[in-house]
C-alpha cells in the first residue's frame, strides 16, 4: 500500500542504489518532495520514474565523510524549499575481517563514513531544524549496532557507536520539538554485500577460519538472498516519519528481531546473575541513599 507522504521534504544521504534508493522512490511515489545526495551527484534511474515524480527530486553531490561539503549541501538544500521536514542518514558500508585482520586505516575509513558521517550531516542540519521548530532525524543504524556477530567488528563498533549518539541526540533535541529514531536492519536485499559496496581485511588468518571466516563465507551465500526487502523497508520508514509517536528504535527484519531479543536475554540473565557484585561497588552512604 503506498503511504501519502505528500507535502513532506526529505533529504536522504545515499540515494544512488539499495535502501536510499528504495526510499527516495517510495516517498516520490506517496507525493513527497526528496533532496537526496549521491556521490556522483546523479542517479541512474530518474528515466524510470514517473515524470511528475521526477520534478520532486533534486539530486545533490555529496561525500558524506567532507565534513565542510556537508555544511555546504545542507545550506543548499535549506534554499531550495526553505525547510527540511525529514533527515535521513543512510549513507554506509560494511567491512569484513576479524579486529586483529583488519588494518587500522581500514578500520578507520569505516568510522569516518558510517559514524563521521552521520555527525557531519546531522551537525550540518541542526541549526536548520532548531529554528524550524520541527524535523525528524532517521539514522540507518543495523542489528550489527545492536547485536554484532563475528567478522565485522569495526562496522559493529561505528554503528554502536551510531546508537550512542542517537540514545543522547534524541534526549538533547526532544524539548525543542524535534525527534530521532534509530533503525536496526537486518540482512536487505540491496549491494550492501556487493563488490561494490562490501569491503574486505586485506589480512587473512587461518586461526580466525571457524569465525571471521566463516562469517565471510555466510555473507558470501546471502548476498542476493537476504531476506529483506527494501520496499518494505522503505514504506515501514516512511510510516514512522509520518506517525506522531515514533519510536526512538526501530529493528526491521524477523532476523534482526531474533538476534535483537536473544542478545536482550543474554543482558538480562547477565545483569541478574550478577546483580550482587554489581551493587557491591556502591560507598555504603550511596547505598543508604538508594534503599531510603
Ligand atoms: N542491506 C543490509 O543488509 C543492511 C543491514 C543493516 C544496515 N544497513 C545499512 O543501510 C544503509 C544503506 O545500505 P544499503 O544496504 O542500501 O547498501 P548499498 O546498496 O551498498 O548502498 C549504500 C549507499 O551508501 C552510499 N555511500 C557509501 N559511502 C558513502 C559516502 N562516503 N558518502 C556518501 N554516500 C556513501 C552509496 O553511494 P555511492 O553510490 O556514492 O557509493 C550508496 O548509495 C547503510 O548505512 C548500511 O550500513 C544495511
Amino acid at each position: 500500500m503506498q503511504i501519502k507522504t505528500r507535502s513532506r521534504v526529505w533529504f536522504i544521504t545515499g540515494i544512488s542504489r539499495g535502501l536510499g534508493r528504495a526510499l527516495a522512490l517510495e516517498v516520490l511515489a506517496g507525493g513527497g518532495t526528496v533532496i537526496g545526495t549521491t556521490r556522483s551527484g546523479a542517479v541512474d534511474y530518474v528515466d524510470e520514474i514517473d515524470a511528475d515524480d521526477a520534478q520532486r527530486l533534486t539530486v545533490l553531490r555529496l561525500d558524506v565523510c567532507d565534513a565542510q561539503m556537508c555544511y555546504q549541501v545542507a545550506k543548499a538544500a535549506m534554499a531550495i524549499y526553505k525547510r527540511i521536514d525529514v533527515l535521513v542518514n543512510n549513507a554506509g558500508y560494511g567491512l569484513i575481517g576479524a579486529v586483529e585482520e583488519t588494518a587500522l586505516a581500514d578500520a578507520r575509513d569505516v568510522f569516518e563514513t558510517n559514524f563521521w558521517g552521520t555527525t557531519n550531516v546531522t551537525k550540518a542540519f541542526l541549526p536548520y531544524l532548531r529554528n524550524q521548530w520541527h524535523g525528524h532525524i532517521i539514522n540507518i543504524s543495523s542489528i550489527a549496532g545492536v547485536a554484532p556477530g563475528a567478522g565485522s567488528p569495526f562496522y559493529a563498533a561505528a554503528k554502536f557507536a551510531v546508537e550512542g549518539l542517537s540514545n543522547a541526540l534524541a534526549q538533547e533535541i526532544e524539548p525543542l520539538g524535534l525527534k530521532l529514531t534509530v533503525i536496526e536492519p537486518g540482512a536487505f536485499r540491496t549491494e550492501f554485500l556487493g563488490s561494490d559496496s562490501l569491503r574486505h581485511a586485506d589480512v587473512r588468518l587461518a586461526d580466525y577460519d571457524s569465525t571471521c571466516g566463516a562469517a565471510r563465507l555466510a555473507f558470501q551465500n546471502m548476498d542476493g538472498n537476504q531476506g529483506g526487502d527494501p520496499q518494505k523497508a522503505a514504506r515501514v520508514i516512511i510510516g514512522i516519519a509520518l506517525a506522531p509517536d515514533a519510536p526512538l528504535h526501530l529493528l526491521l527484519g524477523s532476523d534482526a528481531f531474533k538476534r535483537a531479543s536473544a542478545k536482550l536475554d543474554q543482558l538480562q540473565s547477565e545483569l541478574r546473575a550478577n546483580a550482587e557484585l554489581t551493587m557491591s561497588t556502591d560507598f555504603a552512604s550511596a547505598k543508604q541513599c538508594a534503599s531510603a
